[in-house]
């Protein structure tokens, strides 16, 4: 089995570590089609020019741990994408993942403990890995950064928005403990602005890592940033909320984010209303 835009081999457990390499390049982040902000292409330049030669067989990236301990020697600079023009391109995820998933998340969290990909590394307190049921075919919620709380704590929405978020939980007859709940970007954008594409870009691929480990039945999209950054749509929420986009096979159903309602509470049932339904689908799916 291939995944299909890049025709690579499936997964199996001695490519996993090969795999985390990967998803911690730069490289993966800007390549082929994904929906993501990627560096736009100037004109009269080939596709594809942006990853350094090198030889056959040779990762993309040095040892992590080797990176680690270069990293606690002496502070590499940043590394985020060069400046300049962003368009979106489709997000694909290699759904053919076998191994421990525990291993794989954690794995893949000391990996975003050490990210410098973009400055944000650098600012934020902690990393936000994600938290939640790691179950296969399980609920995934997809929010936009983490805010202040976050970032002390280290744990998605436990702020005034994630407070809300376990309401409407609670609301749609559910509970946090029964999804997986993470971000678009791992690390707090200072005074909690909004998220910049090049910063989606250079941690896109920590998601796409935590859906392939996670293979989750139904994915819910929190606001427009997450919206964006699964299914590239664009649209006013007024359009886009309520509705559903399959992502390789895998329904995103798209809502408001919590901190909007604390603003405009009057979309709260309609946002209710929205998670019930990715829970209906959920148990549709599981018991298909
Ligand atoms: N808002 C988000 O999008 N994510 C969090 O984790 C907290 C607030």
């Amino acid at each position: 089995m291939t995944d299909a835009s890049n025709d690579k081999p499936a997964w199996t457990p001695k490519r996993i570590a090969a795999g985390l390499r990967e998803a911690v390049s730069l490289e993966g982040a800007w390549s082929g089609s994904q929906w993501l902000a990627c560096p736009a292409r100037p004109p009269g330049k080939p596709r594809g020019g942006v990853a350094p030669a090198r030889a056959e067989g040779q990762s993309a990236l040095p040892d992590p741990v080797q990176m680690r301990s270069a990293d606690a020697k002496q502070p590499t600079p940043a590394r985020t994408p060069p400046p300049g023009k962003f368009v979106v391109r489709r997000l694909t995820v290699n759904d053919q993942f076998k191994g421990d998933k525990g291993d794989a998340l954690r794995t893949l969290a000391e990996e975003v403990a050490v990210c410098k990909r973009c400055a944000l590394g650098r600012s934020r307190t902690k990393p936000v890995f994600g938290v939640g049921r790691t179950e296969d075919k399980g609920i995934m919620l997809v929010g936009e950064a983490p805010g202040h709380d976050e970032d002390v704590q280290g744990e998605p929405f436990v702020g005034a928005a994630g407070q809300l978020l376990d309401k409407l939980l609670e609301r749609a007859k559910a509970h946090r403990s029964d999804v997986y709940i993470g971000n678009v970007l791992k690390c707090r954008p200072p005074s909690n602005r909004m998220p910049q594409p090049a910063e989606v870009a250079a941690c896109i691929v920590f998601l796409r890592r935590q859906m392939e480990i996670l293979k989750p039945a139904v994915i819910c999209a929190l606001g427009r940033h997450a919206i964006r950054a699964l299914t590239g749509r664009e649209e006013p929420m007024s359009v886009l909320r309520g509705t559903t986009e399959k992502f390789q096979g895998i329904p995103v159903l798209m809502t408001f984010h919590p901190a909007y309602l604390l603003r405009n509470p009057a979309e709260t049932d309609n946002v209710v209303a929205d998670l019930a339904r990715a829970f209906s689908l959920f148990r549709e799916k599981s018991n298909a």
